[in-house]
């Protein structure tokens, strides 16, 4: 694990539920900061630089947990010492990262992945399985929001430019990903953006067109708590997905008559152990990427990042 904050403990707690993997190292800027890790989750090797956990030969996997601008060059640098790596969300800073990382994975047929642990979780399997077997019809809209309130401090990961803050790429990228897994690449993109007192995107809304004529309708915002709920539309019946709509939850499956299925698949703990599953499935499998959460589309999701910031009204 590089970078033991937030997500990382996270991470380490629901790696407990399952036998897929365990941590046998923690890489910080700090000796004490990967000590007090390690001690936390009894982490054999604890290390006071990136550069000396990538170089671990007990290391199968990086797990990059840092703040999103860290990302590509700590990502890079596990890939340079031949390490799989997986890469926390926002995948990172923009479009043009992203495609370099994946062209360096796959030169060295290295696996590597975002962890959008979404695509993992029991409800969007369910979710994913319905839509593939036509359960929906022609698919015609979809809605996703994501809004969160933070106090007005400055310092915050989600507001300070220099650690990368914006609704978009911190909250954001659950609904245009959500949308992405469901519609695909949009070809049309409207937004409007407006700032944080910090500069960084504070409320973002999004409007998505696609070649076949469904449209995305999606918003983020670090200003306000909104429902954080999702939903599919389409023309035979429409799926509501629950708050919040991204972690583990339930759904309704509505048809056009009215009638409600409730599905709500069984959870356990905060629902990261999905990701690592697949990681370690993956590669046992001696797969260089997750088919559920393939780079092109990692590339495509940072693409249309890119688009609505720079195309914003
Ligand atoms: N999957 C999810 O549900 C989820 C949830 C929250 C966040 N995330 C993602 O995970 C990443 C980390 O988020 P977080 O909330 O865990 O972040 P965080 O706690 O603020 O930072 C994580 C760690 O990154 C390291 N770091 C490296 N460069 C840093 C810098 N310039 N400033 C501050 N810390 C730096 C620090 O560890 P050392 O200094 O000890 O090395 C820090 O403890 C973000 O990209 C975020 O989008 C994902």
């Amino acid at each position: 694990m590089i970078g033991p904050g937030r997500i990382a403990r996270s991470f380490a707690r629901d790696l407990k539920l399952t036998d897929s993997g365990r941590i046998v190292a923690v890489g910080s800027r700090s000796q004490e900061r990967a000590d007090a890790f390690a001690d936390e989750f009894d982490v054999p090797h604890r290390h006071d630089s990136y550069e000396a956990l990538v170089a671990d030969s007990e290391v199968d996997v990086v797990y990059v947990a840092t703040p999103h601008p860290a990302h590509y060059p700590n990502a890079s640098l596990a890939l340079e010492q031949g390490k799989a790596v997986l890469v926390e969300k926002a995948f990172t800073m923009n479009a043009h990262e992203a495609r370099d990382l994946v062209s360096r994975a796959r030169s060295k047929r290295l696996f590597l992945m975002e962890a959008m642990w979404t695509r993992f979780l029991p409800h969007i399997a369910e979710i994913r399985r319905l839509v593939a077997d036509g359960a929906l019809g022609e698919i015609q809209t979809v809605i996703a929001d994501h809004g969160r309130w933070f106090p007005k401090d400055p310092g915050l990961r989600t507001l300070a430019p220099e650690l990368g803050g914006g609704a978009l790429l911190d909250l954001g990228v659950y609904p245009v990903s959500f949308a992405s897994m469901v519609l695909g690449a949009p070809d049309r993109i409207v937004s409007l953006v407006d700032p944080a007192f910090t500069g960084v995107d504070g409320q973002t809304s999004m409007m998505f067109g696609y070649p076949n004529g469904a449209h995305a309708l999606l918003s983020c915002s670090c200003l306000a708590l909104s429902p954080i709920r999702a939903a599919i539309v389409g023309t035979e019946a429409r799926i509501e997905v629950a708050a919040d709509f991204f972690a583990p939850t339930s759904f309704d499956l509505i048809a056009r008559d009215g009638t409600r299925r409730h599905f709500e698949p069984p959870h356990e703990g905060r629902g990261l152990r999905h990701q690592a599953d697949e990681v370690a499935r993956c590669l046992q499998e001696g797969l260089v990427e997750s088919p559920s959460m393939p780079l092109d589309e990692t590339i495509s999701i940072m693409e249309t990042m890119d688009a609505v910031l720079a195309h914003a009204r």
